[in-house]
Protein backbone atom coordinates (compact mmCIF):
# COMPACT_ATOMS: atom_id res chain seq x y z
CA UNK A 1 0.00 0.00 0.00
CA UNK A 2 1.06 3.28 -1.30
CA UNK A 3 0.60 5.10 2.41
CA UNK A 4 2.50 2.56 3.83
CA UNK A 5 5.22 2.57 1.47
CA UNK A 6 5.46 6.56 1.76
CA UNK A 7 5.92 6.32 5.65
CA UNK A 8 9.25 4.24 5.47
CA UNK A 9 6.75 0.65 5.93
CA UNK A 10 9.41 -1.81 3.50
CA UNK A 11 6.99 -4.84 4.14
CA UNK A 12 9.21 -6.29 1.55
CA UNK A 13 12.07 -5.70 3.81
CA UNK A 14 14.26 -5.11 0.82
CA UNK A 15 17.11 -4.24 3.22
CA UNK A 16 16.90 -7.95 4.38
CA UNK A 17 20.81 -9.08 3.56
CA UNK A 18 22.45 -5.33 5.07
CA UNK A 19 19.95 -6.18 8.18
CA UNK A 20 21.57 -9.79 8.64
CA UNK A 21 25.24 -8.30 8.28
CA UNK A 22 24.46 -5.80 10.60
CA UNK A 23 23.27 -8.00 12.87
CA UNK A 24 26.06 -10.68 13.05
CA UNK A 25 28.13 -7.76 13.48
CA UNK A 26 26.33 -6.56 16.57
CA UNK A 27 26.37 -9.94 17.48
CA UNK A 28 30.05 -9.81 17.85
CA UNK A 29 30.67 -7.27 18.92
CA UNK A 30 27.92 -8.30 22.09
CA UNK A 31 30.47 -11.52 22.26
CA UNK A 32 32.89 -8.57 23.28
CA UNK A 33 31.05 -6.56 25.74
CA UNK A 34 30.59 -4.34 22.91
CA UNK A 35 27.65 -2.79 21.14
CA UNK A 36 23.78 -2.85 21.68
CA UNK A 37 22.87 -6.63 21.98
CA UNK A 38 23.44 -7.90 25.64
CA UNK A 39 24.90 -11.93 24.49
CA UNK A 40 24.38 -13.08 27.58
CA UNK A 41 26.69 -15.97 27.60
CA UNK A 42 24.78 -19.40 30.05
CA UNK A 43 27.95 -20.80 32.35
CA UNK A 44 27.36 -24.39 31.02
CA UNK A 45 28.49 -25.93 27.91
CA UNK A 46 25.77 -27.70 25.94
CA UNK A 47 24.67 -30.88 25.83
CA UNK A 48 23.94 -33.03 22.89
CA UNK A 49 22.12 -36.05 24.85
CA UNK A 50 19.68 -35.93 27.15
CA UNK A 51 19.89 -37.29 30.79
CA UNK A 52 18.28 -40.96 31.98
CA UNK A 53 15.98 -41.66 34.68
CA UNK A 54 15.57 -39.34 36.87
CA UNK A 55 13.05 -36.92 37.74
CA UNK A 56 13.60 -32.52 37.50
CA UNK A 57 11.70 -29.57 39.43
CA UNK A 58 11.48 -27.28 36.47
CA UNK A 59 9.97 -23.61 36.76
CA UNK A 60 8.83 -21.29 33.71
CA UNK A 61 8.19 -17.74 34.10
CA UNK A 62 6.83 -16.09 31.00
CA UNK A 63 5.66 -13.66 29.69
CA UNK A 64 1.90 -14.31 30.33
CA UNK A 65 2.07 -17.80 32.44
CA UNK A 66 3.71 -19.06 35.01
CA UNK A 67 4.35 -22.65 34.98
CA UNK A 68 5.38 -25.32 37.17
CA UNK A 69 5.97 -29.14 36.53
CA UNK A 70 7.92 -31.98 37.05
CA UNK A 71 9.77 -32.91 34.41
CA UNK A 72 10.61 -36.98 33.99
CA UNK A 73 13.05 -38.19 32.13
CA UNK A 74 12.85 -42.20 30.77
CA UNK A 75 15.68 -44.54 30.66
CA UNK A 76 15.44 -43.38 26.62
CA UNK A 77 16.31 -39.46 27.43
CA UNK A 78 12.56 -39.05 26.40
CA UNK A 79 11.05 -36.22 28.83
CA UNK A 80 7.58 -36.24 30.40
CA UNK A 81 5.88 -33.40 31.56
CA UNK A 82 3.86 -34.23 35.12
CA UNK A 83 1.84 -32.37 37.29
CA UNK A 84 1.71 -29.05 34.80
CA UNK A 85 -0.17 -25.97 37.13
CA UNK A 86 -0.02 -22.80 35.84
CA UNK A 87 -0.85 -18.56 37.10
CA UNK A 88 -0.85 -15.58 35.40
CA UNK A 89 2.43 -13.78 35.51
CA UNK A 90 2.53 -11.11 37.99
CA UNK A 91 2.93 -7.52 36.74
CA UNK A 92 1.13 -8.40 33.32
CA UNK A 93 -2.10 -6.95 34.23
CA UNK A 94 -0.98 -4.20 36.82
CA UNK A 95 1.29 -2.69 39.72
CA UNK A 96 2.28 -5.53 41.90
CA UNK A 97 4.65 -5.04 45.03
CA UNK A 98 7.72 -7.55 45.74
CA UNK A 99 5.38 -9.63 48.25
CA UNK A 100 2.66 -10.25 45.67
CA UNK A 101 5.22 -11.18 43.41
CA UNK A 102 6.86 -13.72 45.06
CA UNK A 103 3.28 -14.89 46.43
CA UNK A 104 2.19 -15.62 42.98
CA UNK A 105 5.58 -17.55 41.88
CA UNK A 106 5.21 -19.57 44.95
CA UNK A 107 1.81 -20.73 44.57
CA UNK A 108 2.66 -21.91 41.24
CA UNK A 109 5.69 -23.53 42.27
CA UNK A 110 5.24 -25.10 45.51
CA UNK A 111 3.51 -28.09 44.99
CA UNK A 112 5.97 -29.62 42.41
CA UNK A 113 9.31 -28.86 44.65
CA UNK A 114 10.91 -30.23 47.62
CA UNK A 115 13.37 -29.17 50.20
CA UNK A 116 16.73 -29.33 49.03
CA UNK A 117 16.32 -29.83 45.47
CA UNK A 118 17.68 -28.27 41.94
CA UNK A 119 15.42 -26.91 39.77
CA UNK A 120 15.52 -25.43 36.16
CA UNK A 121 13.90 -21.97 36.09
CA UNK A 122 13.10 -20.43 32.82
CA UNK A 123 13.24 -17.13 33.04
CA UNK A 124 12.32 -14.96 30.27
CA UNK A 125 13.24 -11.58 31.16
CA UNK A 126 17.07 -10.49 30.62
CA UNK A 127 18.77 -11.22 33.53
CA UNK A 128 22.52 -12.16 34.25
CA UNK A 129 23.89 -15.67 34.89
CA UNK A 130 23.28 -14.81 38.93
CA UNK A 131 19.68 -13.73 38.19
CA UNK A 132 19.53 -10.34 38.59
CA UNK A 133 17.18 -8.56 36.44
CA UNK A 134 18.61 -6.13 34.08
CA UNK A 135 15.08 -4.86 33.17
CA UNK A 136 11.66 -5.78 32.33
CA UNK A 137 10.13 -6.46 29.18
CA UNK A 138 6.67 -7.16 28.29
CA UNK A 139 5.18 -4.27 29.74
CA UNK A 140 5.76 -5.59 33.21
CA UNK A 141 4.84 -3.56 36.19
CA UNK A 142 7.20 -4.40 39.16
CA UNK A 143 9.45 -1.84 39.70
CA UNK A 144 10.31 -3.02 42.91
CA UNK A 145 11.92 -6.34 41.44
CA UNK A 146 14.43 -4.54 38.81
CA UNK A 147 18.31 -4.60 39.99
CA UNK A 148 17.45 -7.49 42.55
CA UNK A 149 18.55 -11.42 42.28
CA UNK A 150 15.09 -13.66 41.04
CA UNK A 151 16.90 -16.87 42.21
CA UNK A 152 17.22 -15.19 45.52
CA UNK A 153 14.08 -13.97 45.96
CA UNK A 154 12.71 -16.79 45.18
CA UNK A 155 14.51 -19.05 47.34
CA UNK A 156 13.57 -17.10 50.15
CA UNK A 157 10.30 -16.83 49.48
CA UNK A 158 10.36 -20.91 49.24
CA UNK A 159 12.51 -21.04 52.39
CA UNK A 160 9.63 -18.92 54.33
CA UNK A 161 7.08 -20.55 52.93
CA UNK A 162 8.56 -24.01 54.41
CA UNK A 163 10.75 -25.89 51.54
CA UNK A 164 14.43 -24.73 52.43
CA UNK A 165 17.79 -25.28 50.82
CA UNK A 166 16.59 -25.57 47.09
CA UNK A 167 18.97 -24.36 44.26
CA UNK A 168 18.44 -22.99 40.71
CA UNK A 169 20.09 -23.18 37.41
CA UNK A 170 18.37 -19.97 35.88
CA UNK A 171 18.28 -19.77 32.28
CA UNK A 172 16.73 -17.76 29.38
CA UNK A 173 13.62 -19.34 27.48
CA UNK A 174 15.53 -19.17 23.92
CA UNK A 175 18.30 -21.31 26.36
CA UNK A 176 15.87 -23.38 27.22
CA UNK A 177 14.37 -23.90 23.51
CA UNK A 178 18.13 -24.10 22.30
CA UNK A 179 18.74 -26.98 24.48
CA UNK A 180 15.06 -28.36 23.83
CA UNK A 181 16.96 -28.59 19.80
CA UNK A 182 19.90 -30.25 20.62
CA UNK A 183 18.12 -33.72 21.89
CA UNK A 184 15.68 -33.39 18.91
CA UNK A 185 16.49 -36.76 16.47
CA UNK A 186 15.53 -36.46 13.03
CA UNK A 187 14.48 -39.18 11.58
CA UNK A 188 16.39 -39.12 8.07
CA UNK A 189 20.39 -38.52 8.20
CA UNK A 190 21.20 -35.10 7.94
CA UNK A 191 24.48 -32.49 8.47
CA UNK A 192 23.37 -30.80 11.29
CA UNK A 193 24.96 -27.17 10.96
CA UNK A 194 23.76 -25.77 14.51
CA UNK A 195 21.35 -25.24 16.65
CA UNK A 196 18.85 -21.90 17.54
CA UNK A 197 16.19 -21.06 20.05
CA UNK A 198 14.01 -18.53 18.70
CA UNK A 199 10.89 -17.49 20.83
CA UNK A 200 8.06 -15.18 19.10
CA UNK A 201 5.31 -14.54 21.54
CA UNK A 202 5.01 -11.70 23.85
CA UNK A 203 8.25 -10.85 23.26
CA UNK A 204 10.96 -12.04 21.13
CA UNK A 205 14.96 -13.11 21.12
CA UNK A 206 17.24 -15.38 20.27
CA UNK A 207 19.87 -18.18 21.72
CA UNK A 208 22.74 -20.37 19.82
CA UNK A 209 25.72 -21.90 20.81
CA UNK A 210 28.71 -20.15 20.50
CA UNK A 211 32.81 -21.35 21.08
CA UNK A 212 34.20 -20.44 23.92
CA UNK A 213 37.42 -19.44 22.00
CA UNK A 214 35.68 -16.41 20.35
CA UNK A 215 33.42 -15.12 23.23
CA UNK A 216 36.48 -12.52 24.37
CA UNK A 217 34.82 -11.19 27.30
CA UNK A 218 35.00 -14.10 29.30
CA UNK A 219 38.34 -15.33 29.22
CA UNK A 220 37.77 -17.69 30.76
CA UNK A 221 35.94 -20.34 29.11
CA UNK A 222 36.61 -23.76 28.01
CA UNK A 223 38.19 -22.77 24.52
CA UNK A 224 36.86 -25.78 22.90
CA UNK A 225 33.03 -25.90 24.14
CA UNK A 226 29.77 -24.07 23.35
CA UNK A 227 27.88 -22.16 25.54
CA UNK A 228 24.44 -20.37 24.89
CA UNK A 229 24.23 -17.38 24.15
CA UNK A 230 21.16 -15.20 24.67
CA UNK A 231 21.10 -12.75 22.31
CA UNK A 232 18.61 -10.69 23.87
CA UNK A 233 17.92 -10.08 19.89
CA UNK A 234 15.09 -7.57 20.72
CA UNK A 235 17.21 -4.61 21.43
CA UNK A 236 18.83 -4.92 18.14
CA UNK A 237 18.71 -1.23 16.72
CA UNK A 238 20.64 -1.22 13.09
CA UNK A 239 17.27 -1.48 10.56
CA UNK A 240 15.20 0.62 8.62
CA UNK A 241 12.31 1.89 10.91
CA UNK A 242 9.22 3.44 9.37
CA UNK A 243 7.71 6.63 10.63
CA UNK A 244 4.90 4.25 12.42
CA UNK A 245 7.89 2.62 14.92
CA UNK A 246 9.25 5.68 15.82
CA UNK A 247 5.81 7.39 16.60
CA UNK A 248 5.42 4.31 18.65
CA UNK A 249 8.75 4.91 20.22
CA UNK A 250 8.25 8.62 21.33
CA UNK A 251 4.94 7.43 22.57
CA UNK A 252 5.87 4.67 25.42
CA UNK A 253 9.52 3.32 24.35
CA UNK A 254 12.35 4.23 26.51
CA UNK A 255 15.32 2.83 23.89
CA UNK A 256 15.13 -0.18 25.15
CA UNK A 257 14.00 -3.27 23.13
CA UNK A 258 13.40 -1.13 19.90
CA UNK A 259 13.87 -4.47 17.62
CA UNK A 260 11.22 -6.26 19.30
CA UNK A 261 8.94 -3.19 19.89
CA UNK A 262 8.23 -3.56 15.83
CA UNK A 263 7.07 -7.65 16.01
CA UNK A 264 6.32 -9.33 19.24
CA UNK A 265 3.39 -9.92 20.41
CA UNK A 266 2.55 -7.30 23.14
CA UNK A 267 3.36 -4.25 20.61
CA UNK A 268 2.03 -5.24 17.25
CA UNK A 269 -1.89 -3.87 18.73
CA UNK A 270 -0.60 -1.18 19.95
CA UNK A 271 1.50 -0.69 16.56
CA UNK A 272 -1.27 -1.50 14.22
CA UNK A 273 -3.25 0.76 16.16
CA UNK A 274 -0.85 3.87 15.16
CA UNK A 275 -1.02 2.80 11.72
CA UNK A 276 -4.89 3.08 11.70
CA UNK A 277 -4.81 6.43 13.49
CA UNK A 278 -2.06 8.23 11.28
CA UNK A 279 -4.25 6.20 8.04
CA UNK A 280 -6.95 8.44 9.97
CA UNK A 281 -5.31 11.39 9.85
CA UNK A 282 -4.48 11.20 6.19
CA UNK A 283 -7.84 11.10 5.25
CA UNK A 284 -8.03 7.25 4.57
CA UNK A 285 -10.84 6.68 6.52
CA UNK A 286 -14.58 7.65 7.09
CA UNK A 287 -15.27 9.60 10.18
CA UNK A 288 -17.29 7.03 11.88
CA UNK A 289 -13.84 4.31 11.81
CA UNK A 290 -11.57 7.28 11.96
CA UNK A 291 -13.37 8.01 15.49
CA UNK A 292 -13.60 4.63 16.69
CA UNK A 293 -9.78 4.17 16.03
CA UNK A 294 -9.01 7.18 17.92
CA UNK A 295 -11.23 6.03 20.66
CA UNK A 296 -8.78 2.78 22.01
CA UNK A 297 -6.36 0.46 21.58
CA UNK A 298 -6.44 -2.62 19.75
CA UNK A 299 -5.06 -5.93 21.01
CA UNK A 300 -2.75 -7.92 18.25
CA UNK A 301 -5.34 -10.81 18.87
CA UNK A 302 -7.88 -8.55 18.18
CA UNK A 303 -6.20 -7.70 15.00
CA UNK A 304 -4.98 -10.62 13.85
CA UNK A 305 -8.59 -11.97 13.82
CA UNK A 306 -9.87 -9.43 12.45
CA UNK A 307 -7.71 -9.49 8.96
CA UNK A 308 -8.22 -13.46 9.62
CA UNK A 309 -12.05 -12.65 8.83
CA UNK A 310 -12.67 -14.29 12.42
CA UNK A 311 -14.10 -11.14 13.17
CA UNK A 312 -15.52 -8.56 10.41
CA UNK A 313 -17.47 -6.62 13.15
CA UNK A 314 -14.15 -5.30 14.61
CA UNK A 315 -14.71 -1.64 12.66
CA UNK A 316 -18.26 -0.05 12.13
CA UNK A 317 -18.00 -0.13 8.36
CA UNK A 318 -19.09 -1.66 4.93
CA UNK A 319 -16.68 -4.73 3.24
CA UNK A 320 -15.31 -1.66 0.83
CA UNK A 321 -13.88 -0.12 3.88
CA UNK A 322 -12.92 -3.29 5.72
CA UNK A 323 -10.74 -3.93 2.80
CA UNK A 324 -8.76 -1.01 3.05
CA UNK A 325 -8.41 -1.87 7.09
CA UNK A 326 -6.84 -5.17 6.70
CA UNK A 327 -4.91 -3.68 3.62
CA UNK A 328 -3.32 -1.36 6.51
CA UNK A 329 -2.94 -4.17 9.21
CA UNK A 330 -1.88 -7.24 7.64
CA UNK A 331 1.73 -5.83 6.46
CA UNK A 332 2.76 -5.52 10.31
CA UNK A 333 2.26 -9.75 10.06
CA UNK A 334 4.36 -9.70 6.88
CA UNK A 335 6.96 -7.71 8.36
CA UNK A 336 7.28 -9.30 11.39
CA UNK A 337 7.43 -12.95 9.24
CA UNK A 338 10.19 -11.68 8.07
CA UNK A 339 12.12 -9.77 10.50
CA UNK A 340 12.10 -12.84 12.72
CA UNK A 341 13.60 -14.82 9.71
CA UNK A 342 16.32 -12.44 9.41
CA UNK A 343 16.67 -12.91 12.97
CA UNK A 344 16.87 -16.66 13.07
CA UNK A 345 19.49 -16.61 10.56
CA UNK A 346 21.79 -14.53 11.88
CA UNK A 347 21.79 -16.51 15.38
CA UNK A 348 22.17 -20.06 12.83
CA UNK A 349 25.26 -18.31 10.59
CA UNK A 350 26.78 -17.80 14.15
CA UNK A 351 25.97 -20.81 15.44
CA UNK A 352 27.35 -22.49 12.39
CA UNK A 353 30.65 -20.42 12.26
CA UNK A 354 30.96 -21.33 15.98
CA UNK A 355 31.29 -25.03 14.71
CA UNK A 356 32.72 -24.22 11.46
CA UNK A 357 30.39 -25.70 9.42
CA UNK A 358 30.15 -24.52 5.91
CA UNK A 359 27.12 -26.73 4.86
CA UNK A 360 24.38 -28.29 6.68
CA UNK A 361 20.39 -28.06 8.02
CA UNK A 362 20.05 -25.63 10.99
CA UNK A 363 17.67 -27.23 13.55
CA UNK A 364 16.02 -24.32 14.57
CA UNK A 365 13.15 -24.96 17.60
CA UNK A 366 10.89 -22.23 17.99
CA UNK A 367 8.18 -21.45 20.68
CA UNK A 368 5.67 -18.37 21.03
CA UNK A 369 2.18 -17.70 20.36
CA UNK A 370 2.54 -14.81 17.77
CA UNK A 371 4.92 -17.25 15.48
CA UNK A 372 3.09 -19.95 15.54
CA UNK A 373 -0.95 -18.68 16.17
CA UNK A 374 -0.83 -15.78 13.81
CA UNK A 375 -4.14 -16.19 11.84
CA UNK A 376 -3.58 -12.58 9.59
CA UNK A 377 -1.07 -14.61 7.15
CA UNK A 378 0.61 -17.53 6.55
CA UNK A 379 3.08 -16.52 8.62
CA UNK A 380 5.08 -19.94 8.85
CA UNK A 381 5.21 -19.97 5.15
CA UNK A 382 6.63 -16.33 4.77
CA UNK A 383 9.31 -17.15 7.48
CA UNK A 384 10.32 -19.86 5.88
CA UNK A 385 10.63 -18.30 2.00
CA UNK A 386 12.84 -15.40 3.55
CA UNK A 387 15.00 -17.16 6.07
CA UNK A 388 15.64 -19.98 2.41
CA UNK A 389 16.65 -16.65 0.46
CA UNK A 390 18.97 -15.80 3.69
CA UNK A 391 20.42 -19.41 3.82
CA UNK A 392 20.57 -21.29 0.63
CA UNK A 393 22.55 -18.35 -1.34
CA UNK A 394 25.22 -19.97 1.95
CA UNK A 395 24.59 -23.64 1.40
CA UNK A 396 22.60 -24.18 4.47
CA UNK A 397 19.23 -25.12 4.98
CA UNK A 398 16.95 -25.06 7.76
CA UNK A 399 14.65 -27.15 9.82
CA UNK A 400 12.42 -25.85 12.19
CA UNK A 401 11.19 -27.70 14.99
CA UNK A 402 8.52 -26.85 17.66
CA UNK A 403 8.73 -29.11 20.78
CA UNK A 404 5.54 -28.90 23.02
CA UNK A 405 6.53 -27.30 26.45
CA UNK A 406 10.30 -26.46 25.47
CA UNK A 407 10.66 -24.21 27.87
CA UNK A 408 10.14 -26.58 30.98
CA UNK A 409 11.92 -29.29 29.29
CA UNK A 410 15.02 -26.97 28.69
CA UNK A 411 14.82 -26.04 32.17
CA UNK A 412 15.39 -29.29 33.02
CA UNK A 413 17.83 -29.98 30.97
CA UNK A 414 20.07 -27.35 32.26
CA UNK A 415 19.80 -28.83 35.61
CA UNK A 416 21.43 -32.17 34.07
C1 LIG B 1 12.97 -10.82 26.81
C2 LIG B 1 13.81 -12.04 26.54
C3 LIG B 1 12.93 -13.20 26.15
C4 LIG B 1 12.00 -12.83 25.02
C5 LIG B 1 11.07 -13.96 24.60
C6 LIG B 1 12.02 -10.55 25.65
O1 LIG B 1 11.15 -9.52 25.98
O2 LIG B 1 13.79 -9.70 27.03
O3 LIG B 1 14.61 -12.36 27.66
O4 LIG B 1 13.73 -14.28 25.78
O5 LIG B 1 11.24 -11.71 25.37
O6 LIG B 1 10.26 -14.37 25.65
Amino acid sequence: MQFLLENGFDVTVSAAETILADFRDEMRKGLAGEGTLPMLVSPFPMRQRPPRDCEVPAFDVGGTNVRSARVVFNAGGRAEIRNMLRGRMPGSQGLVDKAAFYKTLCDVLQPNIRAGETMGYCFSYPATNDGTLLFWTKGIQAPGIVGTNVVKGLTEALDAAGIPGCRMTILNDTVAALLAACTYRPDAEETCAGHVGFILGTGTNAAYGERGALISKHPGLDPEMLYPVNCESGNFTRFPRSRFDELYEAESGNGKGVWERCFSGVHLGPLGTIILREAAGAGLLSPGVSDFVRSRTFTNPELDDFCAGRTPDLFPCGADEAATLVKLIRPIYIRAARFAAVNVAAAALQAADARGAYTGTFRINIDGSTFWKTAAVPFLHLFTEQLTALLRPRSFSSRIIHIDDAPLIGAALAVN
